[in-house]
C-alpha cells in the first residue's frame, strides 16, 4: 500500500493554519491512527538552549524518560548526528539504543531538514519486529520533506 491518503491528509495539516506545535501534534495523531503497526509516534526538536542536543516535542504513545538525547546517543541522537534515516528492525539487535519500552521492537528515526540545517527529526517505535516497510520508510521521509515548510 502507499499510503497516498495518510500523504494527503498530512499535507492539509501542514498547510492548515494552526501553530507549528499543533500541527506537529495533529501528525502524530494522524500517523498514529492510520498505521496499525505504530505504536509510539513523536518529535525531537533541537534544542534552543544548548548545543548539540535533541528535546521532546509532541508526540502520542506512552511518556518516555527521554526527554533530552544528546547528538549521538541512541537511534534519535544518531540520525542527528548524520542526517541520514536509521531504520531499527530489530532493536534487540542495535548497539547504540536508547530503551523507551520493553514492548518496543523496531523504530524509524527520520531527520528533518529546513535547506541545509538540521532542525529536529520525526521517531517512530513499533511493538512489531520488522515493521518498518520501504512504503512507510518513503511515507515518513515525504512528510519529513514537507514539514520542511513550517520551520
Ligand atoms: N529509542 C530512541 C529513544 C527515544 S524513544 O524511542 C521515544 C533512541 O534510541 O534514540
Amino acid at each position: 500500500m502507499a499510503h497516498s491518503e495518510t500523504l494527503s491528509k498530512a499535507k492539509s495539516i501542514i498547510n492548515g493554519d494552526k501553530s507549528r506545535n499543533e500541527k506537529l501534534q495533529a501528525i502524530c495523531e494522524l500517523l498514529d491512527n492510520d498505521i496499525d503497526v505504530f505504536n509510539w509516534t513523536g518529535f525531537y526538536l533541537v534544542a534552543e538552549d544548548e548545543e548539540n542536543m535533541l528535546e521532546l516535542g509532541p508526540y502520542v504513545g506512552e511518556e518516555t524518560d527521554h526527554t533530552r538525547i544528546p547528538f549521538g546517543k541512541g537511534i534519535c541522537g544518531q540520525a542527528a548526528d548524520t542526517l541520514k534515516t536509521f531504520v531499527v528492525q530489530d532493536v534487540n539487535k542495535a548497539d547504540n539504543y536508547l530503551a523507551c519500552s520493553i514492548h518496543v521492537k523496531s523504530e524509524i528515526v527520520v531527520p528533518i531538514m529546513k535547506e541545509d540545517q538540521f532542525v529536529g527529526e520525526l521517531d517512530i517505535d513499533s511493538n512489531t519486529k520488522d515493521a518498518i516497510t520501504q512504503d512507510l520508510q518513503k511515507l515518513c521521509e515525504d512528510i519529513c520533506k514537507e514539514l520542511s515548510a513550517i520551520f
